[in-house]
C-alpha cells in the first residue's frame, strides 16, 4: 500500500502537487473536457482544508522542451480558480521556475495557491533531469503525486523530485490504484475484459496480461479485423494490423490453453468508405465484401457482448468497438456502454482515452464504477500491475 495525503502531515506546509491537467482545448483555448481537473479537486480541497499552501503542477501536451504559448496552462489556471472560488496565482514564465516564481512560492501564505507554467516547457523535464526535479523541489516541504495519467511517464515533476521530497499520492491515485488494481488482484466473477483499438501490436502485453487474470476476453474496434484475419476469414478493406496479425494468431491460442473465453465478433457494420454518410449494410463475418471496410461491430455482436457483461462481475474496458465518432458507427459501442451502465451489481471499469471519452458523449460516465484519468498510465497498470511513478510513492 502506497501512503496518501492521509497518511502525512500537510497542516501549514507548503506543498508541491503534481497533477495531470493534460485536458483538450479548442482553437481558441477553451478547454473541451474537464475530467482531469476535476479529478484532482478533491486533493485540492483537502490541502485547503490542512490550511495548506498549494503549488501545483502539469505538463500540457507536448512542446518539445520549449514555451509554446499555446500549451500554456493559463486556461487550466483560470478554470481552477472557478472551480475553488479562489485566485490561482499563475507566472507564464519559460523557465517554469524562475527568481519571480521562487519569490511568490516563498512568500505564498496558508490557503494560497499557485500553479506552475507547462513543465514540458523546460528541456529537462522529459529526460527525468535533477537540476529542474531539485529546483522544483526547493520551492516545498512535501510532494503529493496526483497525476495517474502521467505516472507511465517518469520525469523530473512526476518521479525525479520525489529524490528531494516526502512523497504521497494524492487522492485520485489512490482512487485509481483502488479501482484498477482490485480489478486486477482480486476482481469479482466472472471477470469480463473488452478490447478496442485499432492496432493488436500495441496493446498485445495488455492482452497477454489479462489473459491470465479475466474469465472472458471480448474483442471489437479496428483490431477484430486483424483477429479475424488470423482466424481465416477475408475482412475487405478493413483496418489490418499486418504486424500484429502472427500476434493475434498467437493470442487466441494462449486464450484457449489458459481456459480464456476469447470472443470475436461475429458480424459488423461495413461501409464503401471512411465517412458518417457512405452505405453501409450489417454482414455475417464470413461474408464481408471485398470492397467494403468493416467500421462497427454489428448488432448480433453487440448483443452478444451485452449478455457477456450483464452477468458479469467485473468488467474492464479499452478502446471503442468501433468509429464511435461517426454517428453511424457508434451503435457497437454505444451498446457495450449501456450494457455496463445497466449492470449496477458489476465493478465497472473504462480504462481512459477513447472509451472515456466514449462513456462521455453518451452522457453515461456517472453510471460506471471508476473512469480512469490515464490512457496510456491505465494499459501500462494493467501491463506490469505497476507504474514507475507509483513506485516512487513512499509505502505505508
Ligand atoms: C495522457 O494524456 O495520456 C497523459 O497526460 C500523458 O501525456 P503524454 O502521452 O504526452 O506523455
Amino acid at each position: 500500500m502506497k501512503k496518501t495525503l492521509k497518511d502525512i502531515d500537510v497542516r501549514n506546509k507548503k506543498v508541491i502537487v503534481r497533477c495531470d491537467f493534460n485536458v483538450p482545448l479548442d482553437d481558441d483555448g477553451n478547454i473541451t473536457d474537464d475530467t482531469r481537473i476535476v479529478g484532482a479537486l478533491p486533493t485540492i480541497e483537502y490541502l485547503l482544508a490542512e490550511n495548506a499552501s498549494i503549488i501545483l503542477m502539469s505538463h500540457l501536451g507536448r512542446p518539445k522542451g520549449e514555451a509554446n504559448p499555446k500549451y500554456s496552462l493559463a486556461p487550466v489556471a483560470a478554470d481552477i480558480s472557478k472551480k475553488i472560488g479562489r485566485e490561482v496565482i499563475f507566472k507564464s514564465v519559460p523557465e517554469v521556475v524562475n527568481a519571480e516564481v521562487k519569490e511568490i512560492a516563498a512568500g505564498l501564505k496558508s490557503g494560497e495557491v499557485l500553479l506552475l507554467e507547462n513543465t514540458r516547457f523546460r528541456k529537462e523535464e522529459e529526460k527525468n533531469g535533477e537540476d529542474f526535479a531539485k529546483e522544483l523541489s526547493d520551492l516545498a516541504e512535501v510532494f503529493v503525486n496526483d497525476a495517474f495519467g502521467a505516472a507511465h511517464r517518469a520525469h523530473s515533476s512526476t518521479a525525479g523530485i520525489s529524490a528531494y521530497l516526502p512523497t504521497v499520492s494524492g487522492f485520485l491515485i489512490e482512487k485509481e490504484l483502488n479501482f484498477l488494481g482490485h480489478a486486477l488482484e482480486n476482481p469479482a466473477r466472472p471477470f469480463v475484459a473488452i478490447m478496442g483499438g485499432s492496432k493488436v501490436s500495441d496493446k498485445i502485453k495488455v492482452i497477454e496480461s489479462l489473459l491470465s487474470k479475466a474469465d472472458t476476453l471480448l474483442i471489437g474496434g479496428g483490431m477484430m479485423f486483424t483477429f479475424l484475419k488470423a482466424e481465416g476469414l477475408e475482412v475487405g478493406k478493413s483496418i489490418l494490423d499486418e504486424e500484429g496479425l502472427e500476434l493475434a494468431g498467437q493470442l487466441i491460442k494462449l486464450a484457449r490453453e489458459k481456459g480464456v473465453t476469447l470472443l470475436l465478433p461475429v458480424d459488423v457494420k461495413a461501409a464503401d468508405a471512411f465517412d458518417n454518410d457512405s452505405p453501409a449494410d450489417i454482414y455475417s463475418i464470413d461474408e464481408i465484401p471485398a470492397d467494403r471496410m468493416g467500421l462497427d461491430i454489428g448488432p448480433k455482436t453487440a448483443e452478444l457482448f451485452a449478455s457477456e457483461i450483464a452477468s458479469s462481475g467485473t468488467v474492464l474496458w479499452n478502446g471503442p468497438m468501433g468509429v464511435f465518432e461517426l454517428p453511424n458507427f457508434a451503435a457497437g459501442t454505444k451498446a457495450v456502454a449501456e450494457a455496463m451502465a445497466a449492470n449496477e451489481k458489476a465493478v465497472t471499469i473504462i480504462g481512459g482515452g477513447d472509451s472515456a471519452a466514449a462513456v462521455s458523449q453518451f452522457g453515461l460516465a456517472d453510471r460506471m464504477s471508476h473512469v480512469s484519468t490515464g490512457g496510456g498510465a491505465s494499459l501500462e497498470f494493467i501491463e506490469n500491475g505497476t507504474l514507475p511513478c507509483i513506485e516512487v510513492i513512499a509505502d505505508k
